[in-house]
């Protein structure tokens, strides 16, 4: 059985609706999956959402629900907000689900047996934002804790830990030792400056369920549930043994769990998509519980940044908030995917403006790919009859170079790069109508020969860019697709070698991709 290549993003807390930064992540994945299925690959894209701990029972209470019934409500909305980005994952994990409940109580079983955890009394600081305890270290030069951790209390309590210190020098060398386990490389920095310079102290993998019960029981001790990280980090694997992974089936041992058939090869992942706030729990926490668990880690964790709007965080209580549904009601789920990953490279922050939106769709859809295939079919419609002429390879090159160079970037997640490369191709085609002058070819009877060679290569670099395009904007290159009069999806990278449209062909109906949105409607 073939390893799939396993993609996996943050799994969403539901106390809200989703926003413009949970729909980035979610986007930079689902484009990595298509890349690579385009690329021939058989991939597994998980996503899905985080249910339990403190934030959603107190997003809960103050709906006065309960809380299963709150998250069913809720896991409805983000399940179809998943459709309305035309996300291709193959499963979408609840963490209230009982094949993540079951797992994630085995492995807690299991690392207790093999004595992993203790338990201790903790008195200090806790803050209930980010269901952390704090220590003095976290304190500001004023004696204050940043309000990034909200209300911030003290309490005293006992709990169970998990021994991380011991593995500290040991993730340090496999970081040094793998150069591309987090990217981009900054981050990697990040890492093992902390790593170097502080000293892990222990997890604590557990609440008391007198003060939070909305969590998966700890199995050996019914008076705590498990800490929210410990729980949600699980669903990369738990999800993984559902489908009948054998690499994380075998670390439960001979367990009781039910998996799915067909039986598929996951584990390790190959990328987990995270924001760059969360990289902590996935480069240091998450390494370390799979290495006592004794799997392999993931082979890549990508981190991006995160998303402002008009400088300033995004925020619902102020109201600095895109809603991405509204976006993509407005201007189409394509133009929304393409200005996510256009105007920010995976790893730095980026920041929404609505002008800086427009003028993309202005430019680069409207005027450039839109324009581009719009003239040129409607030329071939008007001239030709819409019938494929003569093959021609004056164009060619260029196309190979765009399919090379966004090959390479495929493989290496360089989303806004690809997309660069593939507007070279739109906008030397464009360029090429400029310097060919077709309209007027077209006046001019002696010229018969070379406005076929002209239109052929016009319309075969649409049909490449349909398939370039086609991980990005599924639906504009769907749509190439059939104005060029082709059955089948372009799909496939491999399909976007020069030639392939055939001589004597009818293309389909010519139409506006990307409608111009500042001209009043006729
Ligand atoms: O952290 N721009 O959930 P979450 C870009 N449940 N990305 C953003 C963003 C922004 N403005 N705001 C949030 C959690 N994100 C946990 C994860 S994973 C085992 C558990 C990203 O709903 C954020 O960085 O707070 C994270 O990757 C994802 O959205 C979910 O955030
Ligand atoms: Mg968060």
């Amino acid at each position: 059985m073939n390893k799939r290549f396993y993609i996996t993003t943050a799994i969403d807390y539901v106390n809200g609706q989703p926003h413009l930064g949970h729909a980035y992540e979610k986007i930079i994945a689902d484009v990595i999956a298509r890349s690579r299925r385009s690329l021939g690959q058989e991939v597994f894209f998980l996503t899905g959402l985080d249910e339990h701990g403190q934030k959603v029972q107190q997003a809960a209470q103050a709906e006065k629900k309960d809380p299963q019934i709150y998250c069913d409500a809720l896991a409805a909305d983000w399940q179809a907000f998943a459709k309305k980005l035309e996300l291709t994952n193959d499963d979408f994990v609840r963490t209230t689900q009982l094949r993540h409940k079951e797992f994630v109580q085995a492995i807690l079983s299991k690392l207790n047996d093999a004595g992993h955890f203790y338990k201790k009394t903790y008195s200090g600081f806790y803050s209930t934002k980010e269901e952390t305890f704090l220590t003095e270290k976290d304190r500001n030069p004023d004696g204050t804790f940043d309000p990034s951790y909200g209300e911030v209390v003290e309490l005293k309590e006992e709990n169970y830990y998990f021994k991380l210190g011991a593995h500290q020098q040991w993730l340090i060398e496999f970081i040094e030792a793998n150069p591309t386990f987090i990217q981009p490389n900054y981050r990697r920095n990040e890492v093992l400056g902390f790593l170097k310079s502080q000293t892990l102290e222990d997890l604590c993998i557990s609440r008391p369920a007198s003060r939070l019960n909305w969590g998966i029981p700890i199995p050996f001790d019914k008076d705590f549930v498990t800490y929210v990280w410990f729980d949600a980090l699980v669903n990369y694997i738990s999800i993984a043994a559902a489908h009948g992974d054998k690499t994380v089936l075998s670390t439960v041992g001979n367990s009781q769990l039910s998996t799915l058939n067909p039986q598929l090869s996951l584990w390790p992942a190959d990328i987990h998509v995270i924001g760059k706030d969360i990289l902590k729990f996935h480069a240091v926490f998450w390494p370390i519980m799979l290495k006592a668990m004794g799997l392999p880690l993931p082979k890549q964790i990508l981190v991006h940044g995160w998303w402002q709007k008009d400088g300033a965080k995004i925020s619902k209580s102020t109201g600095n908030v895109i809603d991405p549904i509204a976006v993509i009601n407005e201007w189409g789920l394509d133009a929304f995917r393409f200005y996510v990953l256009r105007e920010l490279d995976i790893g730095p922050d980026g920041n929404w403006t609505d002008a800086g939106f427009r003028s993309r769709y202005q430019a680069e859809l409207a005027n450039g790919l839109g324009n581009l295939v719009n003239r040129s079919l409607s030329m071939l419609k008007r001239y030709r009859n819409g019938v494929v002429p003569a093959r021609s390879n004056e164009l060619a090159a260029d196309a190979a170079k765009a399919a090379d160079e966004t090959r390479a970037l495929f493989k290496q997640s360089q989303l806004q790069s690809a997309l660069q490369s593939i507007w070279g191709l739109v906008n030397r085609a464009n360029k090429y109508v400029d310097e060919t002058a077709p309209f007027k070819l077209a006046k001019d009877p002696a010229q018969a020969q070379r406005l076929d060679e002209v239109l052929y290569n016009l319309a075969e670099s649409c049909r490449v860019l349909a398939v370039l395009l086609n991980p990005f904007l599924p639906g504009t290159s769907a749509k190439i697709y059939a104005q060029l009069g082709l059955t089948g999806t372009p799909d496939k990278l491999a399909d976007a070698i020069w030639g392939g449209l055939q001589p004597g062909a009818t293309i389909g109906e010519p139409a506006a991709l990307f409608p111009r949105k500042d001209e009043p409607k006729k």
